[in-house]
């Protein structure tokens, strides 16, 4: 399976922040916004990544990111020249994603959880149709919303409703079977112009191939996108790693657990990050002391 990580458009809901740096690469603690949800990506077993952002922020991801080898993984890029919408991702992709399935992660999700590792694993392994993540929240008008009907089956997906069915947002991670390539043409741009993620999901659901996973209390799903949530978000990640000692979101990490890099592969990665707490737990990570 191949994945998608999409971090373009505009941020104007961080302005003046995002006036002159990408969203996507802001902050959060001690890391880049976008390395949360590649290291979901990478969590999944995907090593196949393609980023796509807008022109001017392309070289700054490829500045840091790089042909991927840092972390065992494949990056390709594209630009998305105007944001049109997430589901033209996989128009963007088209000749890349080559008929395969396809993952898709928005480069301002952040999803943390146990045994979140394993779900991952069970959607990209799922041989047809669509896998996405429901979450419950209090503000569910600011998202694609999904409901159920008595049994727990998914019913019904609509994206920002003014009068929602349910309080379970859908989460900004999708994976897809081979015949996205085929569905995402087909969808027309919405009443606010854009090809929406949302049609795409609602193309599975109909076909009754969609795969809606509950994500538990003990999950935590934060996006990004204002400067509260921001916040929130660093906060979540500092609260998290000091307590625990443990990494949130690190794809050196996720990298070196998934077998992708060995011990003396990481060890490099966390010498290069100098004196900060993240080499520095890195480091120990390669010399054995973590479990
Ligand atoms: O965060 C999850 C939500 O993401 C889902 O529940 C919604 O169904 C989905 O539409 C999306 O809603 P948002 O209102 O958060 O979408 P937004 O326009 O903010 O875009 C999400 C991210 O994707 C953002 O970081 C910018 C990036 N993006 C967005 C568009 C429309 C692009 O890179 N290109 C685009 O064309």
């Amino acid at each position: 399976m191949k994945g998608i990580l999409l971090a373009g458009g505009s941020g104007t809901r961080l302005h003046p922040m995002t006036l002159a740096a990408s969203k996507q690469l802001l902050p959060v603690y001690d890391k880049p916004m976008v390395y949360y949800p590649l290291s979901t990506l990478m969590l999944a077993g995907i090593r196949d990544i393609m980023l796509i952002s807008t022109p001017e922020d392309l070289p700054q991801f490829r500045r840091l990111l790089g042909d991927g080898s840092r972390f065992g993984v494949r990056f390709a890029y594209a630009v998305q020249p105007k944001p049109e919408g997430i589901a033209q991702a996989f128009l963007i992709g088209k000749d890349w994603i080559d008929g395969q399935p396809c993952a898709l992660a928005l480069g301002d999700n952040i999803i943390h959880a146990d045994h979140l590792s394993a779900l991952l694993r069970a959607a990209a392994g799922r041989p047809q149709g669509a896998s996405v993540f429901a979450y419950q929240v209090r503000d569910p008008e600011r998202y694609g919303v999904v409901s159920f009907d008595q049994t727990g089956k998914a019913v019904e997906i609509v994206e920002k409703p003014a009068v929602p069915n349910s309080n379970w947002a859908v989460t900004g991670l999708y994976f897809y079977d081979k015949n996205i390539s085929r569905i995402a043409p087909q969808i027309r741009p919405s009443a606010r112009g854009e090809l929406e993620i949302t049609d795409l999901n609602r193309v599975y659901l109909e076909s009754g191939m969609l795969h809606v996973e509950k994500l538990s209390r003990g999950c935590a799903w934060l996006d990004a996108g204002t400067p509260d949530s921001l916040l929130q978000a660093a906060t979540f990640v500092q609260t998290i790693q000091s307590r625990t000692g443990m990494l949130v979101g690190c794809p050196e990490e996720v990298a070196f657990r998934m077998g992708f890099i060995d011990a003396d592969h990481l060890r490099e990665q966390a010498l290069s990050l100098g004196k900060t707490e993240l080499g520095r737990v890195l480091l120990e990570l390669a010399e054995g002391e973590h479990a």
